[in-house]
């Protein structure tokens, strides 16, 4: 298109109000949720940004798909539908439906966890790295060095370090690795993508040392866009046929559907291999529901597999990737501190940069996640040293290595009005910036303390 406005590719149908409130209304909303956007209603919040897990908004096929979902416990129309639609998509011959990504984790890395046992990653999500540790397994991240250079711009980001896999398999011996799991696009390394090169790269090094190599896909097809649209060779290639081309290359699947296949609800696992796959079929229909189903009601698998080919549409994804790049460029341009380049589903602004004023243990990240909200009704979430920061023996915070706010997209949901809203709320951060307070914690629990944390304002 020649034309600089984003084009959303879609009419709206069906309309969820947004209720507008004051400054003032904030003020006591937040103090009530004790400064803490997770104890939020979402009534109060005019622009969620918290997550783009399970928010997208789903079509009108999607919709009439739920209306033919078929209930049976067991071979229902609706799996036979999902599966097909899966094995199209990834080629993979064992696949086994869960009610969310994790219960996918839970059951392929509790089977090949213990102690003793090392996972490798580009990054692991919060909830793989759970499931892992869980077992008593070790997880290390590798991230392409200059992941951590926060305004270092590289076209692929979110690449897996491979000379430092091939020394950890030295260090550790290929016999104690369970699998090398490749984040696409690195969800907590700033949603950025991987390579097409380095995927290969991953699974030439695992085929050598003979490691299972498994791909945590949720965010496939928009890692597929910058595929086409940064790696020599792929520009006349579909999106769908990038993501083949890198299920190809691995061993197995995880896949969240609440991300990419614009479900509300829904994960499935897949593998290439039969007896890894009888396994897992134990552990889900012990702890998830009849290998058919999954935890899932037929109608969502339905929604799921319709999804799963809504993604891929070029016009979409090209929405979908642009409207996050103009968002974070125009806060880029209001010299608002990002990683950069703008990632895929998210854009992650550097509190610690923002606010130089607060120190890390009164949680500057924490402090702007509060601005946001109190500023413009906008809801987002700290990632830093609320979310992962630790104590020493002395009660002293180890704090996390970035303070970062994640402002995440849900797909289909918001317009292009609705981001200008939101560049304009940073012009009010950026006047008001001296005057951002840090917090104290006040109440905190011993897991993932920043669902529930309560702050106090100092
Ligand atoms: C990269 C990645 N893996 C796994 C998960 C877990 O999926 P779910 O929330 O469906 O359990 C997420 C969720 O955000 C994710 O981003």
């Amino acid at each position: 298109m020649k034309y600089k406005t984003i084009f959303e590719p879609f009419k709206i149908k069906s309309v969820e109000p947004i209720r507008l409130t004051s400054q003032r209304q904030r003020e006591h909303h937040l103090h009530r949720a004790h400064f803490n956007p997770f104890l939020l209603h979402s009534s109060d919040v005019m622009i969620d940004f918290l997550t783009d897990s399970g928010t997208s908004a789903m079509s009108a096929a999607q919709w009439s798909a739920i209306m033919s979902g078929d209930e049976s416990y067991a071979g229902a129309r609706s799996w036979q539908r999902l599966e097909a639609e899966i094995h199209d998509l990834t080629g993979y011959p064992h696949i086994l439906p869960t009610h969310q990504g994790r219960a996918a984790e839970r059951i392929l890395y509790g089977y090949l966890g213990g102690k003793g046992k090392i996972f490798i990653s580009n990054t692991h999500f919060d909830t793989t790295r759970a499931n892992i540790e869980f077992t008593g397994a070790t997880a290390i991240d590798i991230p392409m060095p200059e992941s951590a250079m926060i305004a270092f711009d590289h076209p692929f980001k979110g690449n897996m370090d491979t000379e430092k896999l091939e020394s950890l398999i030295q260090t550790y011996g290929a016999q104690n690795i369970s699998a090398v799991i490749l984040t696409v696009t690195n969800n907590s390394g700033g949603g950025q993508p991987v390579s097409m090169h380095n995927a290969k790269e991953v699974a030439s090094i695992c085929k050598k040392h003979k490691l299972l190599f498994i791909l945590d896909c949720c965010r496939i097809a928009e890692n597929s866009y910058f595929i086409r649209h940064r790696e020599v060779g792929f520009r006349n290639k579909s999106y769908r046929s990038i993501a083949q081309q890198m299920f190809a290359l691995a061993d197995g699947c995880i896949m969240s559907a609440k991300k990419d296949a614009f479900a509300n609800i829904g994960g499935f696992l897949a593998l290439k291999n039969k007896a890894l796959a009888e396994a897992c079929t134990n552990l889900l229909i012990i702890t998830e529901g009849f290998a058919t189903y999954g935890g899932l009601a037929g109608r969502d698998m339905d929604a799921i597999a319709v999804g799963l080919r809504e993604i891929f549409d070029p016009d979409y994804l090209h929405y979908r990737i642009t409207s996050t790049t103009y968002l974070g460029e125009h806060l880029h341009k209001k010299g608002i501190p990002l990683i950069m380049p703008v990632g895929g589903h998210a854009v992650y602004i550097d509190a610690q940069k923002l606010y130089p004023q607060i120190p890390v243990n009164e949680y500057p990240g924490q402090a702007l996640v509060c601005e946001l909200y109190l500023r413009g009704g906008i809801r987002s979430v700290e990632i830093g040293s609320v979310m992962f920061g630790k104590y020493d023996k002395r009660g002293k915070l180890i704090p996390a290595p970035k303070e970062l706010v994640r402002l995440a997209i849900p797909r289909r949901v918001y317009t292009q009005s609705h981001i200008d809203y939101v560049v304009e709320v940073f012009d009010e951060i950026i006047r008001t910036k001296e005057n951002a307070r840090g917090l104290r914690i006040t109440y905190e629990s011993e897991l993932l303390r920043h669902f529930t944390a309560h702050f106090e304002q100092l």
